[in-house]
């Protein structure tokens, strides 16, 4: 369906080309139709692009096509429901729309309904927008439904089962979820279409400036995330591969180098790897390089195994007296003294291994073996001893531990050897994004990231959660150094006060917010943010002009203030030299985060964090 003023827009490009032969500008659309931004006419070109009118090539200065040929269908609108107060369930009201069929795919029977109130505002779900349902009767935790309640109420929630009851969750921080023992899914929302128009026309204030789209072909629920090498370590946040790959195959093609910032373990690299792209990744945590370097490496895998086997007949013959225990602060507390000596007996089998590449690929299983054979709880990030009982009982079986995890990383190895380009090359720089790490100016076509979602104290502490693996692989030349890798990573340091010369209104806003109830968390937050600022500087300096920087990030809750870190990106680069080109939200399945914490510090309040991540697409002007 366009509205009289996407129609406008169709015919001046398609009068434009006509003329022309290639199509007007951004720059030209916002004159024309006298528009506040480019990112107005950006607004058109995607929604032209979302109801297939118009195709789009990146990389190209004029990029839009027009096209015909699309298969619409066309949806009838049923009603109104409310992303608030329930109410008064589905009533018929005449209307369709049309849109292209491959935007919901192929799958079910759909209807739209015109949304009303603001419970759902943090899921891009706004008052007037019309929301595109697949009808089903069941739906999966996290999914955001029409569900219909008590006496025939319906209403717009998201939806998680839990103790046997139903959880309605309302997305706006200020809400409170609805609990019920029954509910009806009428089914789950596929697609949102925001009811922007009139606002955009206006496009004045700062709220209006950024759209986020919503896009649930982005999630890959239920798809698998550990093939090749990208299962063979744990590690906070970690891309989902078909994420990383959907962003390069966008954003570049085969022969270009790309790099990733903030590579951690390496998630993006192998999949540079895997379609032809060289890569540069770039980490300030030592075990996330070690990890990144092992994960894009491709080893023969019978020449892994020939290494394997025998590196289980040494382990066996290791005397206990051949051994040197490590000598790290609080290694009793952290492991049982008879895990100590085996995993002392397994680290000195493969330290014998010759074949450097070969050797520190399995000590990626080893390092696995040390965080489950150790005395923390294994599902956290965080260093949490187990207690009491638990702790006494606790008797793992280090070589089965390595064994299971070796066996399915070769396994992995084995994948990735057969399906890595042989000419593509990856290069992994131990260095802080914020500063020059050598990567020439104007020389990457491509950056891929995902930063921190905060500072590592508050948020996923990448340096806690890589400690006792770093201090036993020896990726530091004190053990001691490991617990020091939060404080260096961005947000580490808290600045001295609040006064800074940033230039987004968004975080300007944020900071005042939180300032209010604690200076501290302030602080912290806008260091994160200083740091961040930098590392957009250094991007933009390695990227070549008009090429893609792609970031996946959170917007975060601090202090029940929710950070448009998103908006805030798309402000501080824009000031830098980029144009923000698209926000797409996704939700997230399957990352590892902690998902839930408490943001009122008051026990048993607990809400929700990540459960969403926008994807900030911008590009250097
Ligand atoms: C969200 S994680 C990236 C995860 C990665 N995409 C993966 O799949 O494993 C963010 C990473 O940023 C790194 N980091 C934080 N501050 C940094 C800085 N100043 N320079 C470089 N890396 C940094 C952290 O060590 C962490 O590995």
């Amino acid at each position: 369906m366009l509205t009289k003023k996407q129609t406008q827009v169709l015919d001046f490009i398609k009068a434009y080309m006509a003329k022309h032969s290639y199509a007007p500008s951004l720059e030209e659309i916002k004159q024309k139709f006298r528009l506040a931004s480019v990112s107005t006419s950006h607004y058109y070109i995607s929604k032209l692009q979302d109801a297939g009118f118009l195709n789009k090539e990146h990389n190209q200065p004029r990029a839009v096509s027009t096209v015909g040929t699309k298969q619409m269908i066309e949806i009838p609108i049923l009603g109104a429901i409310a992303a608030g107060q329930p109410i008064e369930a589905i009533e018929i009201s005449g209307e369709t729309i049309t849109i292209a069929k491959d935007e919901i795919g192929k799958q079910g029977k759909h209807y739209a309904l015109r949304v009303q109130g603001s419970s759902m505002i943090d899921e891009g779900i706004f008052d007037g927008d019309i929301v595109v349902i697949r009808k089903q009767d069941v739906a999966e935790n996290g999914q955001t439904v029409v569900a219909v309640i008590d006496d025939n109420e319906a209403t717009l929630k998201k939806l998680y089962r839990e103790n046997g009851k139903f959880r309605l969750q309302p997305a706006n921080p200020t809400l409170f979820p609805i609990y019920r023992d029954e509910v009806e899914v009428r089914g789950v929302v596929v697609k949102i279409i925001r009811n922007l128009e009139s606002q955009l026309d206006q496009g004045q204030s700062r709220d209006e400036k950024y759209v986020r789209k919503i896009d649930y072909s982005w999630d890959y629920r239920g798809e698998k995330t550990k093939s090749y090498t990208h299962g063979i370590h744990t590690y906070p946040a970690m891309f989902i591969p078909q994420v990383g790959r959907r962003l390069l195959e966008t954003y570049s093609k085969e022969g270009d180098t790309i790099c990733d910032i903030f590579c951690g373990s390496g998630s993006a690299l192998v999949e540079s790897r895997l379609i032809g792209r060289n890569a540069y990744g770039i980490d300030l945590n030592p075990l996330a390089i070690f990890l990144a370097k092992a994960k894009t490496n491709p080893i023969n895998p019978q020449k892994l195994t020939k290494e394997y086997i025998a590196l289980l007949d040494r382990v066996e013959k290791i005397t206990d007296k051949e051994i040197k225990r490590p000598d790290f602060k609080n290694i009793d507390f952290w492991f049982k003294d008879k895990v100590i000596v085996k995993l002392a007996k397994l680290k000195k089998a493969i330290c014998a291994i010759k074949d450097e590449t070969i050797q520190n690929f399995l000590m990626v299983a080893f390092s696995e073996t040390v965080r489950y054979s150790s005395n923390t709880k294994t599902g956290e990030f965080k260093l949490v001893r187990i207690k009491g009982e638990k702790l006494e009982k606790h008797d793992p079986n280090v070589i089965g531990i390595f064994r299971k995890h070796a066996e399915k990383n070769i396994a992995g190895m084995a994948e990735f050897y057969k399906d890595a380009k042989k000419d593509s090359w990856t290069k992994i720089i131990y260095g802080d994004s914020s500063k020059d790490n050598g990567i020439k100016a104007n020389s990457i076509d491509c950056i891929v990231t995902s930063p921190p979602y905060g500072d590592s104290r508050t948020t996923v502490a990448y340096g806690q959660f890589s400690r006792l693996s770093a201090q036993w692989i020896d990726v530091f030349e004190d053990p001691n150094d490991a617990s020091g890798v939060d404080n260096d990573l961005l947000g580490g340091r808290a600045t001295k006060n609040l006064i800074h010369t940033l230039s987004s209104g968004y975080l300007k806003e944020s900071l005042e917010k939180i300032a209010k109830q604690d200076e501290a968390r302030a602080k912290d937050v806008l260091s994160f943010n200083l740091g961040l600022n930098e590392c957009l500087k250094q991007a933009h300096r390695i990227l070549k002009p008009g090429k893609y920087f792609c970031l996946v990030v959170g917007n975060r809750l601090v202090k029940q203030v929710r950070i448009p870190t998103d908006f805030i990106i798309a402000e501080l680069a824009e000031k830098i030299g980029f144009t923000c080109e698209d926000i797409i939200v996704r939700n997230i399945p399957g990352k590892r985060m902690p998902i839930k914490n408490s943001p009122t510090n008051i026990v048993g309040a607990l809400e929700e964090t990540m459960n969403k991540e926008s994807i900030v697409v911008l590009r250097k002007n």
